[in-house]
Formats: C-alpha cells, sequence, structure tokens
C-alpha cells in the first residue's frame, strides 16, 4: 500500500499515475479539499491537513494496521513572498508539521520525503553529489535542509530534485508548462534566460524513478539520492524544445539574462547549479536519465 501525502499536487498527480500503471499496489492519497481528484478503485482519497496534528493522528489510526506501508511526503510551503505571517506559516507547514508527521506515524514500512537542489548557492560546472556540503540559498531550502536532517534521523529517505517541468495533470491547475504553450499558440512572445542552467527533469520521469527505487529494498541504505537529468539545460533551451514538440513559433521566445533580471527573482541566483545523478543510475542500473519534453 502506498499513501501519498499532498498527492493533488504536479508531481502527486504523477505518482498517482505511476503507481497505478507500474505496480500492483492500492493507494491512499490525500489533499486538502482539492475541486478535482483523480478516480480509480484503486485510490482512497483522505483529507489531510499536515498543519492540523489531529488529521494526522486519523490517518495514522487509518494506516497503522496496513502491511507494508510505503510513504511519500510531497507538502511544501513554498515562501516566495516574504513577510512575518508567511515566514511562521512557512515555518509551520515545512518544520513543525512535518516533525509531527514523522512522530504520529507508526507502522512505516518505508519513507520518502522530497528535497531540492536549491540546497546549493554556489555557481560550479560540476554537479553537486549528494555528499557535498550544503549551503541553502534561501527560506525554503534552509527548511528542506532540516527536513532531512529529521528524516535521516528517523532512517527514512530523500530524493533531491532540480526544477521539474511537464503538464499538470490536473484540469483545475496549470503548470508553467502549460502556460507556454498556451502563451505561444496565442502568438504572444515570452521572456526565459538563457544563462540559468539545472538539470532539469520531467515529473514523469521523477514519479517512475522514486518509485523504482522505492521497489528496491537496496536502495534504501542511500540516505540521499538526486533524481536529475543527463542535461544543463537553461528555461530558454527547454522552450525552444517545447516548441519544437508541439510546432510553435521559436520567435516568440526571448532570451533574457539573469544579469539584467530585477523583475522575477528579487534576490540573487545562482546562474548554474546541477545535481550528479550518478547514484540513482548505478542503484538502478540505468545508462542514462533524460528529461522527456
Ligand atoms: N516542482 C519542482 O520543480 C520541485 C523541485 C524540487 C523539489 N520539489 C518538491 O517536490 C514536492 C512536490 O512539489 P510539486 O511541484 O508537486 O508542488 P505542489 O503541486 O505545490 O505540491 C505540494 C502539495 O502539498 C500540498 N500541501 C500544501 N500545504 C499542505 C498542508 N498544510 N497539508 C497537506 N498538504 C499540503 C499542496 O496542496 P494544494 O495543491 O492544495 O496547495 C500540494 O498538493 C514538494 O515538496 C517540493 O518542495 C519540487
Amino acid at each position: 500500500m502506498y499513501l501519498v501525502v499532498g498527492a493533488n499536487g504536479y508531481l502527486g498527480s504523477y505518482l498517482i499515475k505511476n503507481i497505478l500503471e507500474n505496480t500492483g499496489e492500492n493507494i491512499i492519497a490525500t489533499d486538502i479539499g482539492s475541486d478535482f481528484q483523480a478516480e480509480n478503485p484503486r485510490i482512497k482519497w483522505l483529507s489531510c491537513d499536515i498543519s492540523k496534528k489531529e488529521n494526522i493522528e486519523e490517518l495514522n489510526q487509518l494506516t497503522r494496521q496496513e502491511k507494508d506501508l510505503k510513504i511519500i511526503y510531497l507538502p511544501v510551503f513554498f515562501n516566495v513572498n516574504k513577510n512575518p505571517e508567511n515566514d511562521k506559516k512557512a515555518w509551520n507547514i515545512n518544520v513543525i508539521s512535518f516533525a509531527n508527521f514523522l512522530n504520529v506515524m507508526e507502522n512505516v514500512k518505508s519513507f520518502y520525503s522530497i528535497s531540492t537542489d536549491m540546497l546549493f548557492k554556489k555557481d560550479s560546472d560540476i554537479p553537486y553529489n549528494e555528499h557535498v556540503e550544503i549551503s541553502p540559498m534561501n527560506d525554503y531550502a534552509r527548511h528542506k535542509a532540516i527536513e532531512e536532517r529529521m528524516a535521516e534521523a528517523k532512517g527514512y529517505n530523500i530524493v533531491r530534485l532540480p526544477v521539474m517541468m511537464g503538464p499538470s495533470l490536473s484540469p483545475v491547475k496549470k503548470h508553467f508548462y502549460d502556460d507556454i504553450i498556451s502563451t505561444l499558440q496565442s502568438g504572444k512572445s515570452m521572456e526565459f534566460f538563457i544563462d540559468s542552467w539545472r538539470s532539469m527533469i520531467d515529473f514523469d520521469t521523477v514519479a517512475k524513478t522514486i518509485l523504482r527505487l522505492m521497489e528496491i529494498p537496496d536502495a534504501k541504505k542511500y540516505p540521499i539520492v538526486n533524481i536529475a537529468g543527463d542535461e544543463a539545460l537553461s528555461k530558454y533551451d527547454f522552450a525552444l524544445r517545447l516548441a519544437e514538440k508541439y510546432g510553435l513559433d521559436k520567435s516568440l521566445i526571448v532570451p533574457v539574462s539573469m544579469d539584467n533580471d530585477n523583475k522575477i527573482w528579487v534576490e540573487k541566483r545562482p546562474k548554474k547549479i546541477l545535481l550528479d545523478n550518478k547514484l540513482v543510475k548505478q542503484i538502478l542500473g540505468l545508462n542514462e536519465l533524460k528529461i522527456k519534453i
């Protein structure tokens, strides 16, 4: 049995799709009252706001008898508009609620939580592997660093991910990927950074890879594993490939430099942060790990 917490987000929807397609297991999926839920007799949806301890306790009561409970934990508060109220909310969701969740849930066979390449802030041509000392670039990453330590202390697992792309599977929540397509289809231009590179990868490949790791008991001995694409891609490179795939007008894709930007990101961001994916390839016996566009 899989328990996917925060299952109605972008990655959560792809995890549900891939559990249904690639395993024979049933799913308990939690959300916090969404307008859309994927329907399938193998999925049981439950409402669970992880900031409410009683919700976590109910979830524990429902799952404590399950054999082989495999948990994937996704909730996050991405604190982009920093102010005292949001700071407090972010700390509560990302740190306090995560700690409560770890403390309350019994009967866990395997537990994977999700971290980020934003744990690194120094530009580098060399991809960061799982052993390099972290230097979180913002509050979100500082919270992820605390989550990592807590998960490790419990003997659980963490996957670190770069920026992910892909069409949203929800009809009520679009992703940036969908926005690029609809903007270019409507004949409007769009700006993309040409000089900011990440080991970008797609939601579907990440979901498949997480599940493969969870199905291999041996993978548990690696507390932190990067799942990342082989290539260093800029958003500009990505947009060109997307336009190519959908036959859209590439001249609408406008290259801009991070050096001239003061509207998309207020704080300074590193240009090149890559994640080394050798370990996940070694564990799963993969030759390549490429973004699917
Ligand atoms: N997307 C990326 O490029 C990326 C890169 C690296 C790491 N990650 C990590 O991957 C995970 C999944 O990200 P995603 O892109 O799929 O983002 P997402 O769509 O925002 O998924 C997060 C989910 O958590 C839920 N959530 C938020 N607050 C909650 C609460 N109090 N109780 C229960 N659920 C709550 C959200 O519900 P609502 O939809 O109702 O708000 C959402 O479904 C996150 O931990 C994120 O930090 C993402």
